[in-house]
């Protein structure tokens, strides 16, 4: 396993579409496992593969720290509800803005074995789930932002 750089915002591959996974190579593991460590060391919750620089429709997940959820060519199926809260993004270091996302979110996709599965979520794998797949089709959470764009400094600030 190896730490890849993440991309950042400016970086032309985070506004591309992605493409499909057509079949599980050991290159495709190799590239979900360096999406993990990647994704850990750098204390994210989810990490789409654009943002090191990958086309490829895999995102990884994980919101508690100790439950990895890997989506390979990921769908959503069914979302409810909405929530309003922070968002943050690694290829957007040092900023927060608000964003509306659905409350719950079921989804498919395949795992590293190509095995397909379902996931449900709600609250922040819920809003874990948009963000990343939001990747997948080129988009950035900075364009959906109600309000301005914050510094996560001046947010801690803030709140003391
Ligand atoms: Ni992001």
């Amino acid at each position: 396993m190896a730490l890849r750089n993440i991309r950042e915002i400016g970086d032309g591959v985070l506004n591309k579409k992605c493409k499909e996974v057509k079949e599980m190579t050991p290159r495709t593991k190799e590239l979900i496992e360096d999406m993990l460590e990647t994704m850990y060391e750098a204390n994210g919750v989810g990490l789409a593969a654009p943002q090191v620089g990958v086309l490829k429709r895999i995102v990884v997940i994980d919101v508690t720290g100790e439950d990895p959820y890997v989506m390979v060519n990921p769908r959503i199926l069914e979302t409810s509800g909405e929530q309003t809260g922070n968002e943050g993004c690694l290829s957007v270091p040092g900023k927060t803005g608000t964003v509306t996302r659905p409350n719950y979110v079921k989804a498919v996709a395949y795992d590293e074995n190509m095995e397909l599965y379902e996931l449900e979520g709600t609250e922040l794998l819920a809003r874990a789930i948009c963000h990343e797949l939001d990747h997948l089709e080129g988009k950035l959470y900075v364009d959906m932002v109600e309000g301005p764009l914050m510094n996560v400094e001046d947010l801690e600030d803030e709140e003391g």
